[in-house]
């Protein structure tokens, strides 16, 4: 298929444009490259440069355009309660743009990546897919609200879209991992310290309702991520609107992963605790059952020790890039 990547160049957008182009697809790729990479977009890919907003009606006006799978978006949990504004106006602004060009040029087909955060902090776990959506912070309600567009396009309009509902995404595959300018993520900041680029990492809180006090999160492997996209993009039914949960089904603490992140990298790593973070919920984990059972999705790669070890081997690589690019100027 022709297909429409937005986010291309971001962390879960090009490892997912990546294996489209495995499995034979052609590839088109908007990004503002405000937070990915140049790099990490795949060579048989094509890169507009801009931002949704300014590029959808253009791109999908080519025509030729089968699906979208739509990952632009702002998408820190912490930044959203300071800067809510940018998130309103990205990310729920540039999917309505997008969905109207899909409208106005018959493109049928659209994964949209959604989040964990549209549930809020939930009143049992594992969190299902018909549980309320009750977001603690404008990340997870921006979201939200994108899903309510889509399902309302999709039936008006016809098209086939599922959105996904991602809990922590992390680990990395092949050469693409994850390498923001400003990282604020668990596992890439506890590796950094590791690596020796950090002193300690700090604990938002141990004062939260769980066991050990630091918040629980599910731990999903890059990998397993981008291949429910592909099945996702391939069973789209016109007019419906699923909504899937990806994640492991387990939950990790803060601590948890710290001590997995010692053992896999042998290194003490130092912590200590700090002021909770605001929008943080104490504990999200997953059932993915759902996605198993309608597509038949089947995760190899997330259990916590692989997601670590996947991530750390991309990190010391990383780290020996800029080693080097650092020699060569
Ligand atoms: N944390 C720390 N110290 C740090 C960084 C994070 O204690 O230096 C804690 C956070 O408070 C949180 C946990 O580690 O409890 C995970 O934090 P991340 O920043 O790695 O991830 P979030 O859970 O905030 O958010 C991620 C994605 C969102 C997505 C969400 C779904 O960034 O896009 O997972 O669960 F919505």
């Amino acid at each position: 298929m022709k297909l429409l990547v937005t986010g291309g160049a971001g962390y879960v957008g090009s490892v997912c444009a990546a294996v489209l182009v495995e499995h034979g697809h052609e590839v088109i790729i908007i990004d503002d490259l405000s937070t990915g990479n140049r790099e990490a977009i795949p060579a048989e890919a094509e890169l507009v440069e801009g931002s949704v907003r300014e590029k959808a009606a253009e791109v999908l006006g080519r025509g030729g355009i089968e699906g979208v799978i739509h990952f632009a978006a702002r998408s820190l949990v912490g930044e959203s309660v300071l800067k809510p504004e940018i998130y309103w106006q990205d990310n729920v602004l540039g999917s309505l743009a997008l969905l109207d060009a899909m409208r106005e040029n018959g493109v049928p087909n659209l994964v949209f990546s959604s989040t964990a955060a549209t549930y809020g902090e939930p009143e049992q776990v594992p969190i299902t897919e018909d549980m309320p959506t009750a977001p603690t912070n404008p990340y997870g309600a921006t979201k939200l609200a994108i899903d309510h567009a889509i399902t309302s396009y999709a039936h008006a309009h016809g098209i086939g879209a599922t959105s996904l509902r991602y809990f922590n995404v992390a680990g990395a595959y092949g050469s693409i991992g994850e390498n923001r300018e400003v990282e604020t993520h668990l596992i890439p900041l506890v590796l950094q310290v590791a690596l020796g680029h950090r002193e300690k990492i700090f604990i938002f809180g141990d004062d939260w309702p769980t066991a050990d006090g630091t918040p629980v999160r599910d731990y999903i492997h890059i990998r397993d991520l981008a291949d429910a996209h592909v099945l996702a993009l391939e069973t789209n039914q016109p007019g419906t609107h699923r909504i899937y949960n990806l994640g492991s089904g387990d939950g990790y603490s803060v601590r948890e992963v710290i001590e997995m992140c010692r053992k896999v990298t042998g290194h003490p790593i130092p912590a200590e605790i700090t002021e909770r973070r605001a929008g943080d919920p104490a504990t999200l984990i997953a059932s993915s059952e759902k996605i198993k059972h309608e597509l038949g999705w089947n995760p190899t790669r997330t259990d916590l020790a692989t997601v670590v070890q996947d991530a750390w081997n991309f990190s010391r690589e990383l780290g020996d890039r800029a080693h080097s690019a650092a020699r060569v100027r």
